[in-house]
């Protein structure tokens, strides 16, 4: 007989997004003018691949279609969604807030309300406008002020739809991609500067955080990106330990104070030797189409190490690139699995953000990785297609129970 695993009254179910990766037409942003400068444009030659492949045009064209994702989110049993907003569009250009933006994020954030969705509105996730980027970004202290004002105006327009803040998106994973391997703009390779850049976006959102909690008192969080590091062979504790404070600690440690509950996004799960990273073997067979290995116990780690911050946990992301559709049911299920668990052993877990609702722009690989619940049929007019893992999903968001 199946055994019904309940989760808790009042559980959010429903899927996460950001803005620049599906709105699409955002030519003021750094993550398009990098898509189309030469340097990129030539490497991506080099490797024999078309730009055009690698360029987010019209994305999944949600800044027109918001209302029939939202429609579907609902249609699949979903009560809450994250999305982000896109401080380019806010603010295009130096001291200018774009009325008609902002008037049209109104109009997407009413209809998330209309579905009956809570939201989780993210207010900075990987990409920044070409201005603020020309001032040096988030490597310079000085230019926290920027954000502030950016991030402040838009969480006192929006507070009224918004149910949960995210200041930023994965702080450690934007500052080492961006400015220590390289892989995202500006290509720096600097350890030095992304030190600065993380040190610079904790001191971003405690400030956000604290204005967030006085004038809107309305509760706020980063999304922290944490992952499950297991030490292997000789003094495999000492460099796990060392990569888990790099990657986990140092961020968590340095915003709990200013955050009424902790977002969770997991994804990976590491074994950490003296010599680097190895490869899991358990878990060759069940990789994603992005090659990241599979390993649902790994978040029931992660969540029983937060239980001693006595605060609400939302995982914020968790999911996989699966184009058949033949692995994301399963791992939908056995990372609830795992949750469950956790919630048993008295960790305050309060909702489940699947990523991502649609398809979408997958950063510096484009298109072909498909994350949704949904696809986005791209050689047809960017037709939404339920996967059947997303009526599955639904099964457990009416429920409010697994089957296992
Ligand atoms: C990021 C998303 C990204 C996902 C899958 C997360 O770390 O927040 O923007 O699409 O990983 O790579």
């Amino acid at each position: 007989m199946a055994n019904k695993l309940k989760f808790p009254e009042g559980f959010l179910w429903g899927a996460a997004a950001s803005a620049y990766q599906t709105e699409g037409g955002n030519s003021h942003c750094d993550w398009w003018a990098w898509e189309h400068s030469a340097r990129r444009e030539d490497c991506l030659r080099k490797e024999g691949k078309d730009p055009s492949d690698y360029q987010s045009g019209i994305a999944c064209d949600f800044w027109n279609r918001y209302d029939e994702d939202f429609a579907l989110a609902q249609h699949l049993s979903h009560n809450a969604i994250r999305i982000g907003i896109e401080w380019s569009r806010i603010q295009p250009e130096e001291g200018v807030l774009d009325e008609a933006a902002l008037e049209h994020y109104e109009k997407i954030l009413q209809s998330a309300k209309y579905h009956g969705l809570k939201v989780f509105l993210t207010l900075h996730h990987y990409t920044l406008p070409v201005w603020f980027m020309k001032k040096g970004g988030f490597t310079k202290k000085e230019n926290i002020t920027y954000f502030l004002h950016y991030a402040r105006n838009a969480a006192k327009r929006f507070s009224q739809y918004a149910d949960f803040w995210v200041t930023i998106n994965e702080p450690i994973l934007y500052a080492a991609q961006s400015y220590w391997m390289g892989i995202h703009p500006p290509q720096v390779k600097s350890f030095h500067t992304a030190k600065q850049v993380t040190d610079n976006l904790i001191q971003s959102h405690n400030l956000l955080a604290e204005y967030i909690q006085q004038h809107l008192r309305q509760p706020v969080s980063m999304a922290f990106n944490l992952s499950d590091l297991q030490p292997s062979g000789l003094l495999g504790g000492l460099a796990a330990g060392l990569a888990d404070y790099a990657t986990n600690e140092y961020v968590l440690r340095r915003t709990i104070g200013r955050c009424d509950y902790i977002g969770v996004n997991y994804y990976f799960h590491h074994h950490i030797g003296l010599l680097g990273i190895r490869k899991h073997s358990h878990s060759q067979h069940y990789r994603t189409d992005r090659g990241w290995g599979i390993h649902p116990e790994g978040i029931e780690r992660i969540l029983l190490r937060l239980r001693k911050y006595k605060k609400p946990i939302y995982i914020l992301e968790n999911g996989l690139a699966d184009n058949k559709d033949d692995k994301r049911e399963k791992f939908i299920k056995d990372h609830l699995f795992y949750v469950h668990q956790a919630i048993g052993k008295g960790v305050d877990v309060k909702g489940y953000l699947y990523w991502s609702l649609t398809d979408n722009f997958e950063w510096e690989e484009g298109f072909w990785p498909r994350f949704g619940l949904i696809e986005i049929d791209r050689e047809d007019l960017l037709r939404r297609k339920v996967r059947y893992s997303a009526t599955k999903f639904a099964e457990i968001c009416r429920n409010n129970y697994l089957e296992v």
